[in-house]
């Protein structure tokens, strides 16, 4: 069976990408990295790792229209799995329809907490703080029409202590989010994941 071609979108540093392309075996290939920011640091690594990085500029575009150009982009590559690496903007319906169940996100946090509109970034541990749990994590899912509510497929936590600031509980959390994000990849490059209503159950390799 061929390899699986994946695109990552970036908006940002790409530490998530990076791990992407540090990890040992994804079982596919990432052929695309596009970005929303044209000076995200992600498209530099894309770049250092011989990978085709795109700046695909957002200006003047409904989220639709944009949509419609990130599906062309990938349907000229035969792209089958698409994943979320720190990436702001709303995925509507176009790419949803077309890659139902392909779309991998990261979210740090243990969803359903501290996630949804306005939760991203350093933001999210904000919350975590001021809430006062005693855990937080990261959450891979796959992604829907509501934002951080597709399927969850894999989460791990961290433990809060008393000292934890926001920047120091997101260092916590970006280890957790690197790893668990290489592994749901590899886990779907290798067919390994079954999805029964909201559940995901991996078959451990
Ligand atoms: C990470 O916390 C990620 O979960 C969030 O954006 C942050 C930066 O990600 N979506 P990266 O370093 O750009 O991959």
């Amino acid at each position: 069976m061929s390899r699986i071609k994946i695109a990552v979108l970036i908006s940002g540093g790409g530490t998530n990408l990076q791990s992407l392309i540090d990890y040992k075996d994804l079982g596919g290939d990432i052929d695309l990295v596009v970005s929303n920011h044209k000076d995200a640091y992600g498209l530099v690594r894309a770049e250092k790792s011989g990978i085709e990085s795109v700046y695909l500029d957002s200006k003047g575009k409904t989220n639709i229209e944009y949509d419609t150009e990130l599906l062309e982009l990938f349907k000229d590559r035969g792209i089958k799995l698409v994943v979320l690496a720190g990436y702001l903007k709303i995925i509507t319906k176009v790419l949803i329809d077309e890659y139902a169940n392909k779309i991998i996100n990261i979210h740090p946090s243990l969803i359903p907490s501290f996630c949804g509109n306005g939760y991203y970034g350093l933001r999210v541990h904000e919350a975590a703080i001021e809430y006062g749990v005693k855990f937080s994590g990261a959450t891979t899912h796959f992604v829907n029409e509501e934002t951080d509510g597709g399927p969850i497929i894999m989460q791990d936590v961290v433990e809060i202590s008393d000292d934890d600031t926001a920047e120091s509980l997101q260092k916590k959390v970006l280890d957790i989010e690197h790893r668990i994000l290489s592994e749901s990849v590899r886990a779907f490059c290798e067919n390994r994941i079954e999805i029964v209503g909201r559940t995901v159950k991996i078959r451990r390799d």
